[in-house]
């Protein structure tokens, strides 16, 4: 794996657990580049990453801003010498409504639209070559709500998370249509023990119990390895669905038009550029919408 791979989210977790295999992996990849808000955790990372020989750069950020994601970009340029593969992997389960600095709910922010603006930018800039999404095969369960769910008027823990991992699947389709000389996926990654979701009190305690039987991310993090290793994961212009590394059709919500065109609009509201005048003239957003702004912005 002749490349840079940068992980989002790679402080703990499956993100953490994937860094440290990519590094033991052969062929391994030239540099892993580690982005989450925690510097200290990173640097924990990165240290594991070089000791197996692999060069590793830490870029503390949050995603929960456009300016921060925004920003995420133009520092993440500094380390990628060559076109990169791109896994999205942070991500959030709320557990209750929170608005960010934007006005967006926060797990739309953190799961969607920062991740989006990040990959825009490092893709007008010609930066990425490759894009994996660590999606959620509980998109199935997204009942998306152009109107409310980025703003997380219908904020449910459950049903939020559902819909802003079935808007960045979408959204994934739409760049994947737009930049058909960049490869996409987007995978469900297992079902994993890890802080996702975590809950103080009674409740907390129940999760912990149950995700005993849950695999490792270890365990995960060698399937995402395998998956990163493949030649091609798509055909130009799509992105195909995985489920534990296994390419399955697109379930059916992610094919539902009305769908499809909800979370365009929303999108096109939420990040901030020309896509969004061609939303409130009522155009449709094109396939192009989630990718390169011009050059003069
Ligand atoms: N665990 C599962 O069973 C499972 C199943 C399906 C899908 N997934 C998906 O897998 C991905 C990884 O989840 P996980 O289970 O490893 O969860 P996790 O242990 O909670 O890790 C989440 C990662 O995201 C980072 N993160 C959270 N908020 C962020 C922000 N505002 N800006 C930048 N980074 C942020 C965290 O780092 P900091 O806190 O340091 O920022 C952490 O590294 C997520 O996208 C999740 O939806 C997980």
């Amino acid at each position: 794996m002749d490349e840079t791979v940068v992980v989002t989210g790679a402080s703990r977790g499956i993100g953490k657990a994937l860094a440290v295999a990519l590094a033991h992996g052969a062929p391994a990849p030239q540099k892993v580049v580690l982005v989450a808000r925690s510097a200290s955790d990173l640097d924990a990372v990165a240290r594991e990453v070089q000791g197996a020989g692999v060069a590793a750069a830490c870029v503390p950020a949050d995603l929960s801003t456009r300016a921060a994601a925004t920003d995420l970009a133009a520092r993440l340029a500094e380390h990628l010498p060559a076109p990169a593969t791109l896994v999205h992997n942070a991500g959030l389960w709320p557990s209750r409504r929170e608005l960010t600095g934007d006005g967006l709910e926060r797990a739309f922010a953190i799961n969607c639209v920062g991740p989006l603006l990040l990959q825009r930018e490092l893709l007008a800039r010609g930066l990425v070559r490759r894009v994996m999404v660590v999606g959620a095969g509980l998109m199935v369960k997204g009942r998306f709500d152009e109107a409310r769910t980025p703003t997380g008027e219908d904020f449910s823990s459950w049903r939020t998370y559902c819909n802003t991992k079935l808007a960045f699947a979408l959204a994934t389709r739409d760049a994947a249509a737009a930049h058909p000389d960049v490869d996409f996926v987007v995978l469900h990654p297992g079902v994993v023990r890890t802080d996702l979701g975590a809950r103080p009190g009674l409740l907390g305690a129940l999760l912990r119990l149950a995700k005993r039987s849950w695999e490792t991310p270890e365990t995960c993090a060698a399937r995402l390895r395998d998956v990163l290793g493949r030649p091609r994961w798509s055909p130009p212009g799509e992105a195909r669905w995985l489920f534990e590394g296994t390419e399955q059709p697109w379930p059916a919500v992610a094919d539902d038009e009305t769908t499809r065109r909800a979370v365009r609009q929303a999108l096109s509201r939420a990040l901030p550029s020309e896509v969004a005048q061609a939303g409130a003239a009522g155009a449709q957003p094109s396939a192009g919408a989630y990718g390169p702004i011009s050059p003069e912005r």
